[in-house]
């Protein structure tokens, strides 16, 4: 069945360069009415996050209880996947306090757990899965929920919808969420300014490679409640958050054979 979001799922815009992160900051000093410098005064900082590159889903909790989970679907409506939800371990039944919210975040299959399966698929004589990402959102959208038990999937919650949020700004949100009972990934840096962010993409480009996940990039967001909701949002995405995306790999082939033939025009 279909969700119909309470409130839409946004989406990003993108920067691919240090220059696009400088302009996005630039933007944001504008449309708060800051200096193009920072001041320690202007109350302005940046939280970052890891870009998981897996399915969007979000999780609507009852009194503490675990009760629908819907995948993005286009923004405003989504499917209905809550009985898949549940066989995954880390998404908790029950919430440390009885709340009654809404966790985004982000399902995703494991890279070790993508090598398996392919491997299992490449000796049953099974089409391969291209990415951990396509196995990740092919293992959670099955229509029988034992093939995603059978699958390790796992998630890290980034966004708190609540109708009287409880806290004030990103980096409070997600923590949380983690006293909530979620799991949020550790690797998120709240206190800085576009220099610090900068140098946050720097380190995790490389060492990306070491996570036992895949990320794609680096979510950028305001950290304050009150300055995101000033800046708003622009055609579905927020003027106060970005994704930098990380430069594709680069690899070297060799191609093998050309065989070429002829089409029936
Ligand atoms: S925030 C209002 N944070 O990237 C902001 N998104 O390209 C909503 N994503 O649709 C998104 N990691 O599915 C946010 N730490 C993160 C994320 C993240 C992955 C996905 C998300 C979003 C897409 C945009």
């Amino acid at each position: 069945p279909e969700v119909r979001h309470a409130r839409p799922m946004l989406s990003l815009s993108n920067a691919f360069s240090h220059d696009e992160l400088r302009a996005f900051d630039a933007r944001v000093r504008r449309g708060l009415g800051l200096a193009p410098a920072p001041e320690p005064a202007d109350g302005l900082s940046y939280v970052t996050e890891l870009k998981i590159d897996g399915l969007a889903v979000s999780l609507r909790y009852e009194r503490g209880r675990f009760t629908l989970g819907a995948t993005r679907g286009d923004g405003s409506t989504g499917e209905d996947v809550t009985p898949n939800l549940r066989t995954i371990r880390a998404i908790p039944e029950r919430l440390t306090e009885p709340a009654t919210l809404e966790a985004r975040g982000e399902v995703f299959m494991p890279k070790a757990e993508f090598s398996r399966i392919n491997a299992e698929r490449e000796e049953l004589g099974l089409a391969l899965y291209a990415n951990p990402r396509n196995s990740g959102a092919g293992s959670l959208r099955q229509k029988d929920p034992q093939v995603t038990a059978g699958r390790q999937l796992t998630t890290w919650l980034y966004q708190l919808v609540e109708d009287a949020p409880a806290v004030d700004s990103q980096s409070a949100a997600l923590d949380r969420l983690e006293a909530l009972g979620f799991p949020v990934n550790p690797e998120r840096q709240p206190g800085l300014d576009i220099e610090g962010v900068i140098a946050f993409t720097d380190r995790w480009r490389e060492a990306r490679h070491d996570l036992p996940y895949e990320t794609d990039g680096v979510v950028v967001k305001v950290d304050r409640f009150d300055q995101q909701q000033r800046l708003g949002m622009v055609s579905r995405a927020p003027r106060w958050a970005i994704a930098y995306k990380f430069p594709p790999e680069q690899v070297e082939t060799v191609v093998e054979d050309i065989v070429p033939y002829v089409g029936r025009t």
